[in-house]
């Protein structure tokens, strides 16, 4: 089954060509991080005009790449949430109009659900498996017992991880995106402050990560008043050392409690290459499945996997598209 996907949540264009929810057959991303790398941040109304802009290219691209034709896509799938609602409203509308064109059924399908299905691009997902999703938008520990039988365990009380680390590298003044930044220079440095690392004895599968990125600015902010020098790469490395330590360890606590047989860790901060090393160190007995760097960040592949596994389950939604779904309907 050839699926082609579409994802805009945010500042990624991305249409990807995949197969049998297995083979990716092309993954057109283009960034948009040099447009908002100037405001600190992506702005919503610039995001959306960029992926207006580049949209009919990356179709393009990605049918090209795949060496297809249109006549031989089965399905059109796209990220219909969470994300940016001026970005998601541009890839819902250009593949609905595209579906529609060529006669094609379409799907919605959740970005998060793509994160987590990322990893079957690796590998085998096995059966009930955790899942650690951590992104820009999202920390959460998930119960996957199924095939879209998904059950959240938990999820942050404030910042998200990803959030957390864009907020500290903007304090340290080392621009956006922050994350791979910070994950650079912590490799740099040694983890010589004491910064908390915040377990919630009583929320175990719950996670903040505000409290810790204040510890930081407040750290920062001391030193500076008493004229003290000190390195960013060990403030870097301080601050993952905690981050990673609380991923890992709620990660480790969680897998044997509810005994699964795989865990999963997903998203753009999965990316991270301390979180990566520290969670294979220290989970001996469980199979960890973790996506390549290039299926953690946000890219269209994942969406094209995850709407294979739903429209084997959904059956098919050949009408779909006529039955009202203008794009308002999707979100
Ligand atoms: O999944 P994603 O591409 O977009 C969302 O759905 O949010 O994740 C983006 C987030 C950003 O906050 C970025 O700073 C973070 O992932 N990130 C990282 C790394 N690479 C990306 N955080 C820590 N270490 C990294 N290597
Ligand atoms: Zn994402």
């Amino acid at each position: 089954m050839i699926i082609l996907s579409v994802e805009t949540s945010c500042d990624e264009t991305s249409v990807a060509i995949t197969k049998d929810g297995k083979i990716v057959l092309s993954n057109a991303v283009l960034s948009q991080i040099k447009i908002h790398q100037p405001y600190g941040g992506v702005v919503p109304e610039i995001a959306s005009r960029a992926h207006i802009e580049s949209m009919l290219y990356m179709f393009d691209k990605a049918i090209k790449d795949a060496g297809i034709k249109v006549s031989d896509i089965d399905l059109v799938a796209v990220t219909q949430g969470p994300g940016l609602i001026g970005s998601l409203l541009v890839g819902i509308n250009a593949a609905t109009t595209f579906a529609y064109a060529n006669q094609i059924p379409l799907m919605g399908v959740n970005h998060l659900l793509g994160h987590i299905y990322a990893a079957q691009i690796e590998g085998e997902m096995k059966f009930p498996l955790l899942t650690l999703l951590v992104s820009g938008g999202h920390t959460e520990l998930l119960l996957v017992k199924d095939h879209l039988d998904i059950e959240l365990l938990g999820t942050t009380l404030d910042d998200a991880v990803g959030e957390a680390y864009d907020k500290v590298a903007r304090m340290l003044g080392l621009g956006y995106p922050g994350g791979p930044v910070v994950d650079r220079l912590a490799h740099q440095g040694e983890a010589i402050y004491n910064l908390p690392k915040p377990f919630l004895k009583n929320e175990p599968f719950n996670f903040s990560f505000s409290g810790l990125k204040s510890s930081v600015l407040n750290l920062v902010h001391n030193m500076k008043q008493r004229n003290e020098s000190f390195k960013v790469e060990d403030i870097c490395a301080s601050f993952q050392e905690s981050v990673t330590e609380v991923l890992v360890q709620k990660t480790k606590d969680a897998a044997n409690n509810l005994g699964v047989k795989q865990i999963v860790v997903a998203g753009g901060v999965a990316a991270n290459k301390g979180l990566r090393t520290k969670m294979k160190e220290r989970i001996t007995d469980l199979e960890i499945l973790t996506p390549s760097i290039k299926y953690c960040t946000d890219q269209a592949a994942m969406i094209g996997i995850a709407a294979y596994y739903q429209f084997k389950k959904q059956g098919a939604l050949k009408d779909y598209y006529l039955k009202g779904s203008s794009a308002i309907n999707f979100i």
